[in-house]
């Protein structure tokens, strides 16, 4: 296998640390990018006359042959190359003799592999977006289907105020839907050009970069050859961005491992994506949802990672950066499959509505307690005590809030009236909730018909 480098080497590369070594069996992925690039610099060079017009159509012209040839069947885009560049630029000088060889004039691969990338996240970066618009769409379908349904809300892990099912179903929306802007701005920020760097110090050739970004439809031109050549800030953003829409999915699937497990069973889980045990014939394992749990650690590793990679660098281009590639594309992978199941898991999920509810009463509402003697004049921090007390002595004698006679109301306190019986139930805590963030039904309605109107946006 003759490399690009060979002229300088007085013998052949060793064969097995070139293959250890080489980014092939990943980097193929880049394929279309690749070419995509090459061919915007035929044009580039054409028009700073460095290649005839001729030559340049000829190149354009096979360019585009191969980019066909390697659509149409990707068992083409294979060999003994070292990387994606090196094979697209073999066979376009298999075919076209020296005017492919005069392609890289100007141009080095260290500049070409940043613009590959960057090209590449553009063009994957909106299926990720449409996928997390699937799993919003599926927590909305959730929350609409919920109605006014009520389960507790837990903070330590332990139950705190009543809510509304569809409250919940939309606090797992929130998150994805920044995931969602975040990956916006990733993508953002791969969009500027690196190529005229060169190898590290620009190139000699009268290159009109502007016309070149706009040609392969970047919106900057990257300030600073040297720093162009080791930039993988993009690649980090973009694994930021994953690794936390990872996160948020794998605390939805704690919430759904949790409470759809036997000590709650506020949801059921689909059978069809549930799995068994090969001993004990009742288990009914929330697998998937565990798998996209474990999966987060994965995405997490790969940032870290790329970080520790880029941490210790020299500037300008190192073979270092060539492991960006896997940590790139296993992270859009991971989090790729991860949302296509949480959508499906999630839009498989029935609701206990009489055991969510059962279980969003007693001391939950005790908040509701103290906001009633405030109600009444008494100061906030005063009714904590008084409601405080009266929490010690209920669960002491395993009674709650609804069990009180009127004179063991009155007993806590003289203000407690006879309305406190209606007004101190799971109900009427949300109804009183009264701000636009809240799990008030006014406020949860509002925030479904918002979230559906910007899938609906989004999705199209
Ligand atoms: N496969 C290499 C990478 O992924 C391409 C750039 C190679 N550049 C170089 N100077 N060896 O980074």
């Amino acid at each position: 296998m003759t490399t690009l480098w060979s002229g300088r080497f007085a013998a052949a590369p060793d064969a097995a640390t070139l293959e250890w070594g080489s980014s092939f069996g990943f980097d193929r992925r880049l394929f279309e990018d690749d070419v995509a690039g090459s061919l915007a610099w035929a044009r580039a060079l054409a028009r700073a006359g460095v290649l005839p017009p001729g030559e340049a159509q000829a190149i354009e012209r096979t360019l585009t042959a191969i980019l066909q040839e390697g659509r149409a069947n990707p068992g083409f885009v294979e060999g003994p190359d070292e990387d994606v560049h090196s094979f697209v630029e073999r066979i376009l000088v298999e075919r076209l003799g020296d005017a492919g060889r005069r392609l890289h004039t100007g141009r080095s691969r260290n500049e070409q592999v940043s613009v590959d990338l960057r090209l590449y996240l553009r063009r994957r970066i909106p299926a990720l977006q449409a996928a997390i618009v699937r799993v919003i769409g599926a927590l909305a379908g959730q929350a609409g289907s919920a109605g006014d349904a009520l389960m507790p809300a837990f903070t330590h892990f332990r139950p705190a105020q009543p809510v509304l099912v569809a409250h919940f179903f939309l606090a797992h929306a929130a998150p994805l839907r920044r995931d969602f802007d975040r990956l916006a701005r990733a993508r953002d920020e791969a969009d500027a050009l690196p190529l005229g760097s060169g190898a590290i110090a620009g190139t000699s050739y009268p290159i009109d970069v502007h016309a070149l970004a706009r040609d392969l439809g970047f919106t900057r031109i990257a300030a600073n050859s040297i720093d162009a050549s080791s930039d993988r800030d993009f690649a980090a953003t973009f694994l930021y961005a994953v690794t936390l829409a990872m996160v948020h999915l794998s605390r939805m699937s704690e919430d759904l491992i949790i409470l759809c497990g036997d000590e709650y069973r506020f949801f059921e889980l689909s059978d069809a994506l549930s799995t068994g045990s090969s001993m004990m014939p009742q288990k009914k394992n929330p697998d998937p949802l565990e798998l996209v749990r474990g999966k987060s650690g994965r995405a997490l590793g790969h940032l870290v990672g790329l970080l520790a990679a880029l941490k210790g660098l020299p500037s300008g281009y190192n073979k270092d950066l060539q492991e960006d590639k896997p940590a790139v594309f296993d992270a859009e992978d991971t989090l790729a499959g991860c949302l296509s199941i949480a959508a499906s898991v999630v839009a498989g999920l029935t609701l206990n509505r009489s055991r969510a509810q059962a279980a969003a009463s007693g001391m939950l509402l005790a908040t509701d307690v103290a906001d009633y003697l405030v109600g009444r004049g008494v100061p906030f921090r005063r009714a904590h005590e008084i409601v405080g007390a009266l929490v010690h002595r209920l669960v002491a004698e395993g009674r709650e809030f609804t069990a009180l006679t009127p004179a063991e109301w009155r007993q806590a306190s003289e203000l407690f009236g006879a309305d406190v019986v209606e007004r101190i139930t799971p109900r009427a805590s949300v109804d009183a909730k009264q701000t636009p963030q809240s799990t008030s039904p006014g406020a949860v309605a509002a925030a479904l018909r918002d979230i559906s109107a910007w899938a609906a946006a989004a999705g199209s």
